[in-house]
């Protein structure tokens, strides 16, 4: 194609419009048919991935909501929260002796004669949040969004007139003349000022409300989520608890979300029980064309260029080491092992076993300690990882709070929980605060979850009358006075600092450096050389013969404290001095611990 005939961003169904008809043009019956994809998904990767057009397009948050023009390209990062099913629509439609489509959008493109001759086509509908934990210097990436950002009052009119034209649509929008014999026309809605004051909100925005946010009840005002339709991809390509960016058309407005209520009706009569459940969420809506998984490293928006060479790595390895050293009160051995914690993920699961995980547990805090450590340390890891949280474990929270997801088949949507996380979050679990005392079944129940969370890697999903194990990948660390006993973690340090720990601020130069490392290092390819692998075998059998109580499990956390140091220097190989270095570690681990 010679140039774009239309604004991808501004216009994004102008793409569809055009490139549809001309499949149809060109005879397609098989387009109309299943509407499988006509070359519009490659359409917006050249424009976005080859042409640069990415930067153009503005993220689609509790900011940007009030401003962004209906219809147009935006994105969205977030989780898979829930999975809503599969919705069918009227996909295309015959206009006189046209076809027409209404793919990638809420409402009919052009009025619908109900006698025409229509096709059904299928979308999966999910339900995404921003993702749980997410920190606050992970800022959007930079966009191009200021063409609409003008003036307040300005936006204000425009936005206005876009509702009246959606209102002018819908009057003659054939999906709601099918359901309701007589529905109120959009001019009846326009007399009454507010079309959703009549229904079910009790506090309508008053005139100079630039946000229509708080009028939605689903969600707070500073996390977004976004109900994402996707067309043509496989099941298997979006999983829940998945993290990506969708890039899609935009549509949002009550008008819109109130008229499709009414559309699920119809499909819901039409097509009987081969509709999925799907709910109505009053939620902006993104049709998604184009989505990429995104991983841990991808939120780090301004990654310094560094070349992952093991010279570099190794200066910002002993940077970031003395800086965890400082934080830790001079203690060594648990900023070494703090390190390896922090570049731990499950990177393969043998049988039940999820391998690659090293949970640390830090003991032998006191009240005072901890007051001064534990906020220091929760600090850091704030501002070193992407995705954390912060459990405060005591007897009312175990007692109170809700860490499993659990399906509410009244609503038929997945309740999140406290533990339903994305891959790679940082969970700090301060049990500190524990005292004795008896839980009730929820009490029992969240101790459970993370008892099992720690050991295996998996959340028991509530769906009340089974459960559903979904795997996980959240690095554990635990803070802990030494007496109760319920968590097994991989490596317990009690922790000795001399020091009175110093938090200064680093340089942002050398913050950005840590956070790429931890990104990204953890993620380096692994092996080991089969003669560095006899010794290790010849070790661990000696070291089995001095101790009879070393298990299976003894041998896979000191293989994965191997690995995790050969990766911390930038090393894909494990080498004899590294192995060593373990060794050492975990000796004066063990010494500790007597
Ligand atoms: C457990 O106790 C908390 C308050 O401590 C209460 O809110 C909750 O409903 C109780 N759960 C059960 C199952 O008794
Ligand atoms: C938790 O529940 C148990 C059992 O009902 C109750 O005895 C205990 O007081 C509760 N603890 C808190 C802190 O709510
Ligand atoms: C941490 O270690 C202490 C001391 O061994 C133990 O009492 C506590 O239960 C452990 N906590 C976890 C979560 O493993």
């Amino acid at each position: 194609m010679v140039g774009l005939l239309f604004d991808c961003v501004a216009n994004p169904l102008g793409a569809v419009r055009l490139t549809f008809e001309k499949a149809v043009s060109s005879g397609s019956d098989p387009v109309i048919f299943n509407g499988k994809d006509w070359g519009v998904f490659d359409i917006f990767r050249e424009f976005l991935f080859n042409k640069d057009g990415l930067s153009q397009v503005p993220i689609l948050d509790h900011a940007s909501i009030s401003w962004l023009p209906p219809n147009s390209l935006v994105r969205f990062r977030g989780m898979v929260q829930d999975m809503l099913g599969n919705e069918l629509y009227v996909g295309a439609f015959k206009d006189g002796s046209t076809w027409k489509t209404n793919k990638f959008m809420d409402v009919a493109s052009s009025p619908m004669d109900p006698s025409s001759e229509m096709r059904i086509w299928e979308r999966r509908v999910l339900y995404c949040v921003p993702v749980p934990g997410q920190a606050s210097w992970v800022s959007p990436p930079e966009a191009a969004i200021d063409r609409c950002q003008s003036s307040t009052s300005q936006h204000g009119e425009k936005r206005q007139r876009e509702d009246n034209a959606a209102i002018d649509h819908m009057d003659s929008d054939v999906l709601e003349h099918e359901t309701k014999g007589s529905p109120p026309s959009a001019k009846k809605m326009r007399e009454d000022e507010l079309p959703c004051k009549s229904s079910q909100q009790q506090e309508p925005p008053s005139e100079e409300t630039p946000s229509l946010l708080h009028m939605v009840p689903d969600f707070d005002e500073n996390s977004l989520p976004c109900l994402v339709k996707v067309y043509d991809s496989p099941e298997s390509d979006l999983k829940l608890n998945d993290v990506f960016e969708f890039i899609g058309v935009f549509t949002y407005n009550l008008e819109l979300t109130t008229q499709k209520d009414d559309s699920d009706e119809f499909f819901g009569d039409l097509c009987d029980d081969t509709v999925g459940d799907v709910p109505s969420i009053k939620v902006p809506h993104l049709h998604c064309l184009v989505h990429r998984k995104l991983g841990v490293q991808e939120f780090l928006h301004c990654s310094p260029i560094i070349e992952p060479v093991p010279n570099i790595i190794r200066g910002i390895r002993e940077a970031l080491l003395g800086h965890l050293m400082s934080v830790l009160g001079n203690d060594g051995v648990a900023a070494h092992c703090m390190l390896l914690h922090l570049l731990s993920k499950v990177h393969t699961r043998v049988d039940t076993v999820a391998v690659g995980r090293l949970s640390l547990n830090l003991t032998g805090f006191t009240r005072e300690s901890i007051s001064v450590f534990g906020n220091q340390l929760n600090l850091v890891i704030q501002s070193l990882l992407p995705l954390t949280r912060y459990l405060p474990l005591t007897l009312e929270y175990l007692n109170a709070s809700s860490l499993a997801p659990r399906k509410d088949y009244r609503t038929n949507r997945l309740v999140t929980g406290v533990l339903q996380l994305a891959e790679g979050t940082h969970v700090t679990i301060d049990e500190t605060q524990l005292k004795v005392g008896t839980l009730n079944s929820t009490g029992v129940e969240n101790v459970r979850l993370l008892k099992n969370l720690m050991e295996w890697q998996k959340v028991e999903y509530d769906f009340e009358y089974y459960k559903v194990e979904m795997m996980a990948d959240a690095q554990l660390l635990i803070l802990s006075e030494g007496k109760s006993n319920i968590l097994p973690a991989d490596l317990v340090l009690p922790f000795h600092p001399s020091t009175v720990g110093s938090f200064e601020s680093r340089d942002a130069e050398a913050l950005q450096a840590w956070r790429w490392y931890l990104s990204n290092v953890k993620s380096l390819p692994h092996s080991i050389e089969p003669e560095i692998q006899k010794t290790v075998e010849n070790d661990l059998v000696e070291a089995r013969q001095a101790d009879r109580n070393l298990g299976t499990h003894d041998f896979s956390r000191l293989l994965t404290m191997a690995r995790l140091m050969s990766v911390s220097f930038g090393e894909t190989c494990l080498s004899l001095e590294h192995w060593q270095m373990v060794k050492e570690l975990e000796r004066l681990r063990l010494e500790r611990l007597k």
